[in-house]
C-alpha cells in the first residue's frame, strides 16, 4: 500500500477501470475486467458497437485491425466471425507460466490457485476472445460486490439509433434500465454524440448520461452541458490547460468524471481539483496512489 505516501482525497474517488484493467490485459477482454474487479475498481468503462448481425460487442475501434488478428468494420462482419477472432495476443503472447519446482513445489503449474484459477494470466480464452456486452454485464452481476459498468456508444451515424435500441434492450433483460433510484443507478451511458445520449435520455430517463469532450466547444465553454446530462468528462488535457474548468462545471451541477488518467501527477491534479471519478487503464495503480489498497 501507499500507505503515508498516500493522496488524502476531500471526498471519495471512483476509480473506473478503462477498457478493463487495460495495461495489464487485452483491452475489452474479460481478463481484462475480471483483473480490473479483483484490482479493486469501483467501475468498468467499455466501449460497444454493433455487429452486422445486430450483436453489441466490446471492441473500441471501428475496425478489429488493432486489436485482433482478423481486418475489417465491426459493422461487417457477424458475431460468428469475431468468435473466430484472437482479440489477445497482439498485446503480448500468453504463455503458459513457469513451473519451479522449487518455488512452487512439485505438480503442475496451474495447481497453485489464484483468485481466477487459471494462473497469473487468466483463462487464455478469456484473454482473447471477443467480448459481448452481454457476458460484461454478467461478469458485473456476479462481481460479488457493487461494481459500476460505464458503457460509451460508439454511433456510426449510418446505425440511426440502433446502438441505443440494442443497448436498452439488452440493459432490459438484466433489470438494468430502470433502476429505482437514478442516483444509485448501477449503469451509465457515456457519449462523445449529445444525439446519443438523447436518445438514450428519451428513451430510458432513469439512466445517468455522460457527455465525454476531447475539447471544449464554444456551447459548453461556461461549463453547462447538452440538456438533461448531469455528469461531464473531459479529457485529462482539458484540465492540465485549464484546471479551472471543473469548477465550472460544478458550478452548473455536474459531476466531472476525467479520461484517461494513468500518470500519478495526473491523478493528483485529479484529487486536488476534487473531480469526482478517475477513468484509468491502471486502476490499481491509482488505487494504491489514492491510498485505497
Ligand atoms: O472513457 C472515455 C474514453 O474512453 C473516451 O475515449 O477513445 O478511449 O473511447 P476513447
Ligand atoms: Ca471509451
Amino acid at each position: 500500500s501507499a500507505e503515508g505516501s498516500a493522496l488524502r482525497s476531500p471526498r471519495p474517488i471512483q476509480v473506473v477501470a478503462h477498457r478493463g484493467a487495460s495495461q495489464d490485459a487485452p483491452e475489452h477482454t474479460l481478463a481484462a475486467y475480471r483483473k480490473a474487479i479483483e484490482d479493486g475498481a469501483d467501475a468498468l468503462e467499455c466501449d460497444v458497437r454493433l455487429t452486422a448481425d445486430g450483436h453489441l460487442v466490446c471492441v473500441h475501434d471501428r475496425r478489429v485491425n488493432r486489436t485482433s488478428n482478423g481486418r475489417g468494420a465491426v459493422s461487417a462482419l457477424e458475431l460468428a466471425e469475431l468468435a473466430g477472432l484472437d482479440f489477445g495476443s497482439w498485446k503480448d503472447p500468453y504463455e503458459e507460466p513457469d513451473h519451479d519446482p522449487e518455488r512452487d513445489g512439485p505438480g503442475s503449474a496451474t495447481d497453485a490457485p489464484d483468485a481466477t484459477g487459471y494462473g497469473e494470466g487468466g483463462d487464455p480464452a478469456e484473454r482473447s476472445a471477443v467480448l459481448t456486452l452481454e457476458r460484461l454485464l454478467e461478469l458485473v452481476t456476479d462481481a460479488g460486490r457493487p461494481v459500476e459498468l460505464a458503457i460509451e456508444t460508439k454511433h456510426p451515424t449510418r446505425w440511426a439509433g440502433q446502438v441505443e435500441e440494442r443497448l436498452l434492450e439488452t440493459l432490459d433483460r438484466f433489470g438494468l434500465r430502470e433502476p429505482a433510484d437514478p442516483a444509485r443507478s448501477r449503469i451509465r451511458v457515456m457519449s462523445f454524440s449529445a444525439r446519443s445520449l438523447r436518445r438514450v435520455r428519451a428513451a430510458a430517463p432513469g439512466i445517468p448520461t455522460v457527455f465525454l469532450m476531447s475539447y471544449v466547444t464554444p456551447p459548453h465553454r461556461d461549463g453547462k452541458l447538452p440538456p438533461g446530462v448531469g455528469i461531464a468528462a473531459p479529457g485529462i488535457r482539458i484540465l492540465r490547460a485549464n484546471p479551472g474548468y471543473v469548477a465550472k462545471l460544478r458550478r452548473s451541477g455536474h459531476q466531472v468524471h476525467v479520461w484517461t488518467v494513468d500518470e500519478p501527477r495526473d491523478v493528483e491534479l485529479c484529487v486536488h481539483l476534487g473531480v469526482d471519478a478517475i477513468i484509468t487503464n491502471r486502476p490499481k495503480q491509482v488505487l494504491e496512489q489514492l491510498g485505497r489498497v
